[in-house]
Parts: C-alpha cells; structure tokens; sequence
C-alpha cells in the first residue's frame, strides 16, 4: 500500500504547483502593460500596485487560476466589483480617472481575455 501513499504526495504536489505562480508568471506580472498607451499609464498608475505583485491577496495580473474562478461569475460583476469595490479591493482601483470602459479593458487584461 505504499504505493498509494506516493500517489497521494505526487498528487497533492502537483496541485499545489498548478495554483502557484511560476517565475515566468511573476516576470508577466511585472513586466506587462496593456498595449493601449493611455491605459497603460492608468494601469501603472493603480492597479499594477496589488495586482503585479504576488501575495498582496489581489489576484496576480496574466495567472489565470487567480482569474479563472473570479471571470465564472460574469466579467459584469467583475467590473462592478472594481467600480465600486469588493473586499480589500478599492472602489476604483484607487483610479480615480477610469472609466468603467477603462475598468473592464484593465480587468480583461489582468485576466488575459482580451487588450
Ligand atoms: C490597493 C490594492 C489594489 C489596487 C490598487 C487594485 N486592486 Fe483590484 N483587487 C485587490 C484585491 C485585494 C482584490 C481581491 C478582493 C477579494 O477577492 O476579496 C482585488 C480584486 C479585483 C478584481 C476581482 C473582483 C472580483 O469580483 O473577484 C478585479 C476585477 C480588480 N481587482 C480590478 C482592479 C483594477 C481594474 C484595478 C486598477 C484600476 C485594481 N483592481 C486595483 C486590490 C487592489
């Protein structure tokens, strides 16, 4: 039966490694911006300070099992969550100049759906 108990760590091992990031997901983080300039400069400006670094509780920006289980509940609520805030996440952003278009182009590309 000690074969089951390996079966049980590798298991366990690796789905612990599949939900945290990699070096290359954590350069991503750090080293991306949306491709629209002016967004680029919102995004620097607000969201990158949680949302580029991991461990801060925000969902790390381009690891998508941080995303996956948040975009299941609709990116409309996901929106309205940065709009008006959710939890540690502050209303905004803390973007005071976002639109609720900027909102969703920032949060599509945190989460690599789209910009
Ligand atoms: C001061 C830190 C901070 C800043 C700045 C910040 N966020 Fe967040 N954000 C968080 C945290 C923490 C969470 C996780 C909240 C939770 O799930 O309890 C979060 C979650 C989110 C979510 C998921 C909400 C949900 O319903 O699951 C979205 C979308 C989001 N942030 C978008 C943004 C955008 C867009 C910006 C920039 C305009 C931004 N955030 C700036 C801390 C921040």
């Amino acid at each position: 039966m000690r074969w089951l108990l390996w079966i049980a760590i590798l298991l366990t091992a690796c789905s612990a490694s599949t939900q945290e990031p990699e070096p290359a997901d954590l350069k991503w983080a750090e080293s991306s911006r949306p491709a629209n300039v002016q967004l680029a400069e919102r995004y620097e400006r607000s969201c990158m300070a949680c949302h580029s670094v991991n461990g801060t509780g925000a969902p790390l920006a381009g690891f998508a099992p941080h995303w996956k289980p948040r975009l299941d509940k609709g990116i409309d609520q996901l929106v309205r969550h940065a709009s008006e805030g959710f939890n540690a996440m502050p209303a905004m952003g803390q973007c005071n100049d976002c639109s609720t278009d900027d909102l969703r182009a920032l949060t599509l590309f945190m989460a690599r759906s789209g910009t």
